[in-house]
């Protein structure tokens, strides 16, 4: 088969380096992907934001199944485009994709569904949120509607810096149109983990669970981030969480859309809050999570292809996921400036050296071909992952496999799985 992946992070070199396990996959192709990518499949120079000259790409081609990495195609419907023309696409449709695409959405959703979530108010006037933020007080978290690139939610610490949050994004626009409406939380709590699935519509298989690191300093400072790093199991996500989990969040979640006509097929993903043992929902994604998916997919024995198939197919039901026992732990190694302004275009070296190394796999996320040599083409650069017998083990072992990665400016977090080993 002829499988074509949409995006070009470490999140789809992961999917990419996974598919490539396949016996029955041929030839995959990666719109735009990165160097890494390039070792295993061909590249091709096309904006994911261009569906149509995808859906040319996939009718000339005759490629069998798309997969679709970030959440702005899903968005704006490239897999009712790709449908339409009778085309396997992974990947929730529009109106499944609006969990992601819309916190109002996703807040009035979870509301109508009784799925645990902070308290919340929508608004599209700003004198009126000024006024909400004033009463309640802070902390207090703000949060542009739309798709903002990760940088549309402020957990703001008082109340002038939620007030300025609503400044930026209704009256200076920050985000443009995503900022039309805010939501106004109720700030929780408790400790972060992020809990994904595969749905066909009727059927979820649960993935393990993993933990995402989005500030880009150690001990949670600075910025948020995409994701520094990240680790798989949670161990915060026990076998009774786990249950509160899938059935008061993910199957309500994947019932509650198909009584109100819509069919969730791909990976759906619930960022988590755990408080006292009780999951509430910070917020959906629809798609793998980057970098969760390198721990996660390093887990995965079973067959991407044929359980990506089965999404699009619809017949979940007839299959189950096999994992790894080891954990998994994954280091991300940054542009210096990054989450902010970074140049491009530094020379990685100490990738040979970690070549063959068992159970260490760089996956490489902004990373381009300058003749001979892997340069810098992005904020996150590469995440190192390494599987060992436990969290402890891998995170050891990421560490040292990192050690070996030079180029100008680069820098990683210190304390990726910290929590979990002390823990
Ligand atoms: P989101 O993009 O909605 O995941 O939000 C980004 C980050 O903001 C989350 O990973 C949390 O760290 C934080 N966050 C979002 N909502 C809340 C909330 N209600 N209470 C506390 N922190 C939150
Ligand atoms: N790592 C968070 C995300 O993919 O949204």
């Amino acid at each position: 088969m002829k499988v074509l992946v949409i995006g070009g992070g470490g999140r789809e070199h992961a999917i990419v380096w996974k598919l490539a396990q396949s016996p029955r996959v041929d030839r995959i192709y990666c719109s735009p992907g990165n160097a890494g990518i390039a070792e295993l499949a061909e590249c091709i120079d096309i904006d994911p934001s261009d569906h149509e000259s995808l859906k040319d790409f996939v009718r000339y081609e005759w490629i069998d199944l798309t997969i679709v990495g970030p959440e702005l195609p899903l968005s704006r419907g490239i897999v009712d485009a790709f449908e339409r023309e009778g085309r396997r696409c992974m990947g929730p449709s529009k109106s499944a994709a609006r969990l992601e695409s819309s916190k109002v959405f996703a807040k009035e959703f979870m509301k109508r569904h009784g799925i645990p979530t902070a308290e919340y108010r929508a608004f599209t006037s700003y004198l009126h949120a000024e006024e909400y933020v004033r009463m309640k007080g802070a902390p207090i978290v703000i949060k542009a509607d739309g798709l903002a690139a990760g940088k549309g939610v402020i957990v703001a610490g008082t109340t002038d810096e939620a007030i300025s949050a609503l400044r930026l994004i209704m009256k200076e626009k920050a985000f443009g149109a995503a900022g039309e409406r805010v939501v106004v939380e109720e700030c929780l709590d408790g400790e972060e983990a992020s809990y994904l699935v595969f749905s066909d519509g009727e059927t979820v298989l649960p993935m393990v669970s993993s933990q995402d690191h989005k500030r880009v300093y150690d001990d949670d400072q600075g910025p948020n981030t995409g994701g520094m790093g990240a680790y798989s199991p949670a161990p915060v996500i026990s076998p009774e969480v786990e249950q509160k989990i899938l059935d008061r969040i993910i199957k309500p979640t994947v019932k509650g859309l198909k009584r109100e006509g819509v069919k969730y097929r791909g990976v759906l993903y619930a960022g988590l809050m755990i408080k006292d043992g009780e999951p509430y929902v910070l917020e959906f994604n629809c798609r793998f999570g980057d970098p969760e998916a390198q721990p996660i997919l390093s887990r995965l024995k079973s067959d991407l292809l044929e359980i990506s198939l089965a999404v699009t197919d619809e017949r979940l039901s007839r299959l189950s996921l096999e994992w790894r026992p080891e954990a998994a732990v994954c280091v991300v190694a940054a542009s210096k400036g990054y989450p902010g302004r970074y140049e491009k275009g530094k020379t990685i070296t100490g990738l040979d050296k970690l070549k063959g190394l068992p159970d260490v796999i760089v996956f490489h996320a902004g990373t381009a071909y300058n003749d001979d040599s892997i340069v810098t083409a992005g904020g996150r650069v590469l995440g190192v992952t390494a599987l060992g017998k436990d969290i402890r083990d891998a995170r050891q072992r990421a560490y040292r496999a990192i050690r070996e990665v030079h180029f100008e400016g680069m820098h990683y977090r210190k304390d990726i799985a910290s929590r979990a080993v002390k823990g």
